[in-house]
C-alpha cells in the first residue's frame, strides 16, 4: 500500500454553488433505491441514448460473470457521438480544440479546431477508406499507435462507425510491447503517424512500428498520419499516407453506420498485472456507453456551453472514455493537448485554461504534485477563474495536493472531487456527481458510489468490513461498462476478478468507508506499480530485464515518490560471469527501456547476490516490497533463506544514502 497520508475524514468542505446539495443521508437514501432496482435504473439510463432497435432484456445474467448488458439491442457508437449532433445545430459547435505542442519552443502555437460537422466528415471519409481500400468490416480489429492529435479520436470513431474493433497502444511502448499487444488482439491493420512530439523530443512512431511489425506476422497494412513531417521510410506494398488514401474521397461521402449488438466489442485495451501478460479487457458497445452517458452528466455536469479538459492521453483508458467517447457523445467541447503540461514553461497548462477559458478539468494527482512543486506564482499569471468544476483521477490524492489546487485554480469554490474507476470497469464507479446530488467535499476521499453501483469494503472473507477499518473494494453488482471478458483468456477474466470473492467484482484496491459512508481507496492490494496514476506490471519489467544476457533473476517493486506517487526499480541477479559495473547498470536501464518502452522507466536497478525466495524458489516480491517501504516484512515462514532480506535492505539503503530515494511509513 502507498498511502500513509493522515486522511482528513472529517474534515467536509462545501463548493459555493450549493444548488444541488444534498445531506449525506438523503445521498444514501437515494442511492439504496437506485441500486435495489440496478437493472431498471439503468435501462432508464440507456433510454437516454438512441437506439436502432430496442433490447429485449436488460440484463443477460445467465453465465456470470459473462453478463451481457442490454442483448436485442442495437446502436452505433460513431452515430451517437457524430450523426446525433450533426442533424441539430451543434453541427457548427466546436467538438475538438486542438493544440499542438510546438517543435519550436518560440514557435507559433499550433491550435485546431474541429466542428461536429468537420469530425463528422472526417470520419466518414475515412471509414469509407478503411471499407473500400482496406476491406476493414465487423470482425475485424484495428491497431492505433498515435500521438495526441484530432485523428486520433477520428481513427476509434471510423472503427467504431464500420462496427470494427480497435486496440489502443500508448505511444509510450516499445516496438516489443506494441507487437505483443497487437498479436493478442489479432489486429490486421495498424495506424500510426510518422512521429509524436513530447516536451520537444520527437517520438518516432513510424519507425517503432516498422520494427513491432515485423514480429507482428497477423499485421497487413499500415497508414500514416503525417504530424511532425520527419522522414520517414515508407514500404510501399504496406504503407500509405493517410492524407495519399484519402485525397480523392468526396467530402460529403457517407458511410452508413454499421448497427452492431449492444454486447459486441467496442474496444480492446491491455492492462498490466502482477502476473502472466497484459490482459486485453474487452468493452461492449451499449453497456460501456451508458455509463459513460451517466458520468458525463452526474460527474462532469456537463452543459452545451462548456469547455471540457481533460488531461489524459487517449492511449489509456481514461481518454478513450473522458476525450473520445463520453464528451463526444454529450456534444461537448473538448480540449485535446498534445504535449507535456508544464512544457515549454511551468504555466503552459494554466495558459491553455487561460487562453480557451476552460470550464470543466479532469486531471490526475502526478500533475497537481507537479504543478504544486512549481510553485503557485505560475498559476497566478493567468486568469483560471472560468474553472467551475475539477476532477482527478488514476491514483490517490493526497489531502495536500487537493487543497492546493481547489485554492490556487479553484478558488476555494468548486466543486473538485477524485474519481475511482479503472481500465476495467469502462467508466467512473465511485466519484463524488456534482450534475446530479453534491455531498460535502472531503480533501483525498473519492466520495460515494455513484448511483446504481453497489460498491463495499470487505475483509479476508468477504464481510462487510466495519468503518475506519481497511478492506478490498469490490463491487456487488454487474454495471453497465463492465469488461465483457479478457481477450482469448475467459477463465483468467473469472479468476481474477470474480474468484475471491464470489459473486463481487474484485478491483484489487485497498479501501476504507468513512463515518459518513465515503469511499478512500488507499491503493492497490496486489504488487502493481502506478507511476503517474499508470499501471505498469511488474510481470512486463521483470521478463524484460531476465531477457538480459548478464540477468538471472530480477524483482521488481515500487518505492514512493513524490510526484509520480511511484516508481519502479529493480533488485537483480547476475548471471556467474558477470559482475556489478556501472556500464551495466546502464545498459540495463536501456534495455528495459527499448523492451517495454519510456513508459517503464526503472528509477534505480539494484545488483544483489540474493533475493528472497519461498522453498520452491519462488521470488517474494512482496518481502522485497516491504522491505524498501521499512515495513515489517510479516509472515516469512516460507522464506528459504533469510540472509537475503538483509541483502535487499543493505543494498536498498546504500543506495538510498547515496542518491536520496525517499522513504515512507516507519522507514
Ligand atoms: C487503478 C486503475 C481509470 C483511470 C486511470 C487508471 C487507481 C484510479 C483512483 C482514484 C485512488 C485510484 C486504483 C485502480 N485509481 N483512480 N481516484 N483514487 N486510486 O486506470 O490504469 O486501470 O488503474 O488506479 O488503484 O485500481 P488503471
Amino acid at each position: 500500500m502507498s498511502v500513509n497520508w493522515t486522511l482528513p475524514f472529517d474534515e467536509k468542505i462545501l463548493p459555493e454553488d450549493k444548488r444541488n446539495l444534498l445531506p449525506i443521508g438523503d445521498y444514501h437514501k437515494v442511492h439504496k433505491t437506485s441500486v435495489a432496482n440496478y437493472q431498471q435504473f439503468w435501462a432508464g439510463v440507456a433510454q437516454e441514448l438512441e437506439w436502432y432497435k430496442p433490447w429485449n432484456r436488460i440484463l443477460d445474467d445467465s453465465n456470470p460473470p459473462f453478463y451481457k448488458w442490454f442483448p436485442g439491442g442495437e446502436l452505433n457508437a460513431s452515430q451517437l457521438c457524430l450523426d446525433r449532433h450533426y442533424n441539430t445545430w451543434r453541427r457548427n459547435k466546436i467538438a475538438i480544440i486542438w493544440e499542438g505542442e510546438p517543435v519550436d519552443n518560440d514557435g507559433p502555437r499550433k491550435v485546431r479546431k474541429l466542428t461536429y460537422g468537420d469530425l463528422y466528415h472526417e470520419v466518414n471519409r475515412i471509414a469509407h477508406v478503411l471499407r473500400e481500400t482496406y476491406g476493414i468490416r465487423k470482425g475485424d480489429t484495428i491497431g492505433l499507435y498515435l500521438p495526441m492529435i484530432p485523428e486520433f479520436p477520428m481513427m476509434m470513431l471510423a472503427a467504431a462507425r464500420l462496427g470494427a474493433c480497435f486496440t489502443v497502444i500508448f505511444s509510450g511502448f516499445s516496438a516489443d510491447s506494441l507487437a505483443e499487444r497487437l498479436v493478442d488482439a489479432d489486429a490486421k491493420l495498424l495506424i500510426t503517424a510518422d512521429a509524436g512530439l513530447r516536451r520537444g523530443n520527437m517520438i518516432k512512431l513510424k519507425e517503432i512500428a516498422d520494427k513491432a511489425v515485423e514480429n507482428a506476422p497477423c499485421m497487413e497494412k499500415i497508414i500514416v498520419v503525417k504530424h511532425v513531417g520527419n522522414d520517414i521510410a515508407m514500404n510501399h506494398d504496406r504503407d500509405a499516407f493517410l492524407h495519399d488514401i484519402t485525397r480523392n474521397v468526396p467530402h460529403n461521402v457517407y458511410v452508413e453506420p454499421e448497427k452492431v449488438a449492444s454486447e459486441d466489442p467496442l474496444y480492446i485495451l491491455h492492462t498490466s498485472g502482477t502476473t502472466g501478460r497484459p490482459k486485453g479487457q474487452v468493452h461492449d458497445v451499449g453497456g460501456y456507453l451508458t455509463l459513460l452517458h451517466a458520468t458525463m452528466r452526474w460527474v462532469f455536469d456537463v452543459k452545451d456551453n462548456d469547455v471540457y479538459w481533460c488531461t489524459a492521453d487517449i492511449g489509456w483508458v481514461t481518454g478513450h472514455s473522458y476525450i473520445v467517447f463520453g464528451p463526444l457523445m454529450e456534444g461537448v467541447t473538448s480540449l485535446m493537448y498534445e504535449g507535456a503540461l508544464d512544457y515549454p514553461e511551468p504555466d503552459r497548462w494554466v495558459s491553455i485554461i487561460e487562453r480557451h477559458r476552460v470550464n470543466i478539468l479532469y486531471t490526475s494527482p502526478t500533475a497537481i504534485r507537479s504543478f504544486m512543486r512549481n510553485g503557485e506564482d505560475w498559476v497566478k499569471k493567468h486568469d483560471t477563474s472560468t474553472i467551475r468544476l475539477m476532477h482527478s483521477v488514476g491514483e490517490p490524492i493526497n489531502p495536500e495536493a487537493f487543497r492546493w489546487m481547489l485554492r490556487h485554480v479553484g478558488h476555494d469554490k468548486v466543486p473538485f472531487g477524485s474519481t475511482w474507476w479503472m481500465t476495467e470497469t469502462g467508466g467512473i464507479l465511485v466519484s463524488h456527481t456534482p450534475g446530479l446530488y453534491m455531498v460535502p467535499m472531503k480533501p483525498g476521499t473519492n466520495g460515494p458510489a455513484i448511483p446504481g453501483i453497489d460498491a463495499d469494503v470487505v475483509d479476508d472473507h468477504g464481510q462487510t468490513q466495519k468503518p475506519l477499518e481497511r478492506g478490498y473494494l469490490v463491487i456487488r453488482n454487474p454495471w453497465p461498462g463492465m469488461p465483457l471478458t479478457i481477450h482469448k483468456d475467459p477463465e483468467r477474466y473469472k479468476d481474477v476478478y470474480w474468484t475471491r470473492f464470489p459473486g463481487s467484482f474484485y478491483a484489487g484496491d485497498y479501501a476504507v468507508r468513512d463515518n459518513d459512508g465515503y469511499f478512500w481507496m488507499l491503493g492497490r492490494a496486489d504488487e502493481v506499480i502506478k507511476v503517474a496514476g499508470h499501471r505498469l506490471g511488474t510481470y512486463e519489467l521483470e521478463s524484460a530485464l531476465i531477457q538480459h544476457p548478464a540477468v538471472a533473476e530480477a524483482a521488481a517493486v515500487a518505492v514512493p515518490d513524490e510526484v509520480k506517487g511511484e516508481v519502479p526499480v529493480a533488485f537483480v541477479i547476475l548471471r556467474a560471469g558477470h559482475t556489478s559495473r556501472p556500464e551495466l547498470e546502464k545498459e540495463l536501464h536501456q534495455w528495459v527501456r527499448e523492451r517495454v518502452g519510456p513508459v517503464a522507466s526503472l528509477k534505480q536497478i539494484f545488483i544483489v547476490s540474493k533475493l528472497p525466495k519461498t522453498r520452491s524458489a519462488k521470488i517474494m516480491r512482496r518481502v522485497v516490497h516491504a522491505v524498501v517501504l521499512g515495513q515489517p516484512i510479516g509472515d516469512v515462514t516460507t522464506l528459504e533463506d533469510e540472509a537475503s532480506v538483509e541483502e535487499v535492505r543493505r543494498a536498498y539503503m546504500e543506495l538510498k544514502q547515496e542518491i536520496g530515494v525517499q522513504s515512507q511509513g516507519s522507514a
